[in-house]
């Protein structure tokens, strides 16, 4: 883990910054981002040594169980946002603004992200796509002091109105777009990038064609960083994954075959054993 250097106080600080982001990207480190939605999903994470945790949006799907993220709300990003603070208080959170909190009116989404960036104590905020609003939002948000990631190519948040979940930026006109919104959210302020299911050979111009670190999923290789869903990493509860994602265990299975053991053990009256249970000191003192 890179240490911050050149600190007003002299104990060393753990927690990485957007600083540490450039320094990675500049000495050609790659940087890792996962997302966590709980306590227990966090503290795995930085005990994993991930660079930053994304509280996502997803969680709309993969923990709430929702068929996209649009039923998301405010509420929902502080109550998991603040989880996964107390579970990982050393690691760099990014956590997602929802559905339609920052397409009303730029003071709205000031309103909202100031909101959020307080209520969960959270290093930065990720907002979707380039509109108008959304760049004039980004760059009041640095300015007053929040950093914010950006996110561009598949966007789930509109989802509906991109017909589907589809790779981006597939002919010339597209790809020339998400590049010209990549620099606008560059200019505007943004300090990480996350560009989502995009053809790799446009991811790597895109990141070359910016100062600050890209994050992709399913972007290719050629990004700063990268970034999974903790339950795509682990197969917990996910079942059909895109074709972007690794997984590194297999949660599905042994959690449920875990589960089968209690519920024969119980059954069977294996479970409890003596092991389990508590003992009375004195046997007089059982009631007749
Ligand atoms: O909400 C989320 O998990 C995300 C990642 C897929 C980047 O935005």
């Amino acid at each position: 883990m890179a240490l911050n250097t050149n600190l007003c106080f002299e104990e060393e600080i753990y927690l990485l910054t957007v600083r540490d982001f450039q320094k990675m990207r500049q000495a050609d480190e790659k940087i890792t981002m996962m997302t966590a939605y709980d306590y227990p999903s966090a503290a795995q994470a930085e005990t994993a040594g991930t660079d930053t945790i994304l509280v996502g949006d997803s969680l709309g799907n993969v923990v709430l169980g929702y068929d996209s993220t649009t039923q998301v709300t405010i509420d929902d990003m502080v109550h998991h946002g603040k989880a996964v603070r107390r579970g990982a208080p050393e690691t760099f959170v990014v956590v997602d603004m929802p559905f339609m909190s920052y397409h009303v009116s730029v003071e709205e989404g000031i309103k909202n992200a100031t909101y959020i960036f307080q209520q969960t104590d959270a290093q930065a905020l990720k907002l979707e796509g380039a509109s108008k609003e959304t760049v004039s939002i980004t760059n009041r948000l640095t300015q007053g002091g929040i950093p914010v990631v950006g996110h561009l190519g598949l966007t789930p948040q509109t989802v509906n109105v991109m017909g589907g979940y589809r790779v981006q930026g597939n002919n010339e006109t597209a790809g020339q777009k998400l590049l010209d919104d990549a620099k606008r959210l560059e200019e505007a302020g943004i300090s990480l990038l996350v560009l989502e299911c995009v053809p790799k050979e446009l991811a790597g111009v895109i990141t070359e064609a910016l100062t600050i670190p890209t994050i992709g999923i399913g972007a290719g290789v050629d990004c700063s960083g990268q970034v999974l869903v903790y339950h795509d990493l682990l197969q917990y509860g996910s079942h059909r994954l895109p074709k972007f994602v690794k997984s590194y265990a297999d949660f599905n299975h042994a959690g449920v075959e875990g589960l089968k053991s209690y519920v024969t053990e119980v059954k069977q009256k294996e479970f409890p054993q003596d092991s389990h249970a508590y003992q009375i000191k004195d046997k007089q003192f059982l009631p007749k």
